[in-house]
């Protein structure tokens, strides 16, 4: 077995242990049973690995250094995880070779416990098999792997490629979508290493450059969806193709049309439409044609469809837009709405275009992909700025999953109206300071964006 199922199968024989001990009696059957799946269950892993460790760094999780994702199936049990850990302020626990199922419910039992009670009980109980590291301070620990630089890189990487290819399209010159697939594989993999890093860089919207940015965001957005619905490597690089892709049709379009910032004319309209007509032609142009660009295609063509049958180009009732489609639907409708353009000179708030979507679901948008869109985003995504109840400004740069009304923002204005490089706040740890709403950064001279490069 894997160390990455290995991991989600620990923390899935895990939870529902964690969960019987606070309802139910330490000798109670259901507490009794879900020990012994979880004994059964460690034996044979223990017999490859020589512990089971997990360490919680910021909001991930992580099994044996393998970072587990956030997804659909496994998704509670992993919240509960990371809350439980964060709330006791635990850094590591380590299941040892030898560990008895009396060590595990007792471990269990004292797990439920507030900060306090849980170390002076751990303490008393010794554990032999079992080794619990505290963090030290309230600070987060070092990063554990290198994240942050190799994202950035992996970014800008992938911009240029989209940028030379939309221009080489542009420009009639021969284009190899099978050159960028070194890039779109760095893409999938920043996902599944750093989710929330590389989905702050979606923050950075140019405005010259709208269809540059706007495609590399929006392909980057149906990777984290695609991830968070449980797609594989392939399919992420296929998904992820098609998101870059989508708009290429634009590319015989003029630009004075695209960039127009007085009310298009009926004409003018029915001619942008096209652009979804045109996608097919670009993608058939280019060299190497595989099943890769077949899945653009379709996205390409699709990407206007509507959950409710509208949209455009006019359909068939019975064609039903594909998956990729449906999901590359909904981030390109919130990248758009969150940029600013010529004829929307003040973009959407994140948390506002979210709720666009949450209300347009089953109408435009897939009620499922919606939903687990906004658990992805959080309720104040990541770049938002927030009014804080001190008189305090802050931009949102992680999300807590276990809490997702209270994020992690870095202070940009104090309550004089400064702009500083002020410090991190933790607000589900920091309760005394409230959010009290979303705020437009234009207000304060501030750019989010800049703060995750
Ligand atoms: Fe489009
Ligand atoms: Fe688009």
């Amino acid at each position: 077995m894997n160390i990455y199922i290995a991991g989600k199968t620990v923390v899935a024989l895990l939870y529902p242990l964690f969960k019987a001990v606070q309802v139910y009696d330490i000798n109670n059957n259901v507490v009794i049973s879900s020990a012994q799946k979880f004994m059964s269950g460690i034996g044979e892993l223990l017999e490859t690995f020589s512990s089971l460790e997990f360490i919680r760094y910021r909001d991930y999780v992580f099994f044996n250094k393998q970072r587990l994702k956030y997804e659909i199936d496994s998704y509670s049990n992993l919240q509960f995880m990371n809350t439980q850990l964060k709330a006791l302020n635990i850094k590591s626990i380590t299941f040892k070779r030898g560990v008895t199922q009396q060590e595990v419910i007792d471990f269990a039992n004292i797990f439920k416990e507030d900060r306090a009670s849980f170390q002076k009980l751990l303490g008393e109980k010794n554990f032999q098999h079992i080794a619990i590291e505290l963090l030290k301070t309230e600070k987060e620990p070092e990063e554990p792997i290198e994240n942050g630089q190799m994202t950035k890189r992996t970014y800008f990487k992938a911009l240029k490629v989209t940028k030379n290819l939309m221009q080489n399209l542009w420009t009639g010159r021969p284009v190899d979508v099978k050159s960028s697939r070194r890039v779109i594989y760095g893409l999938v993999d920043s996902i599944s290493r750093d989710e929330f890093g590389i989905l702050a860089l979606t923050t950075i919207k140019n405005f010259d450059e709208y269809t540059f940015n706007h495609s590399l965001n929006v392909g980057i957005l149906a990777l984290a969806l695609g991830q968070r619905i449980g797609l594989d490597r392939k399919n992420l690089a296929r998904l992820g193709t098609s998101g870059i892709l989508h708009d290429i049709g634009k590319v015989e379009i003029s630009k004075e049309l695209i960039n127009k910032i007085q009310k298009l004319t009926d004409q003018e309209w029915e001619t942008l439409k096209l652009h979804s007509n045109y996608g097919v032609r670009e993608i058939l142009k280019t060299r190497g044609l595989d099943e890769t660009s077949m899945f653009a295609i379709a996205v390409a063509y699709q990407h206007h469809w509507n959950y409710d049958g509208t949209g455009y180009p006019l359909r068939e009732k019975e064609d039903e837009p594909t998956l990729f489609s449906r999901i590359v639907r909904i981030c390109d409708s919130y990248d758009a709405m969150t940029t600013a353009r010529g004829y929307q000179p003040v973009p959407y708030l994140p948390h506002f275009a979210l709720r666009v979507i949450w209300s347009n679901q089953n109408r435009l948008f897939d009620p499922i992909l919606a939903k687990v869109f906004t658990q992805l985003l959080g309720i104040y995504p990541v770049g938002s700025c927030l009014e804080l109840s001190n008189g305090e400004i802050g931009v949102v740069m992680r999300q807590n999953p276990s809490a997702i009304d209270m994020p992690n923002v870095k202070i940009v204005v104090d309550s004089n109206n400064n702009k500083i490089d002020g410090r991190m706040v933790d607000l589900a740890s920091h309760t005394e300071i409230k959010i009290i709403r979303p705020t437009y950064p234009q207000i304060y001279g501030v750019n989010p964006a800049a703060y995750f490069l």
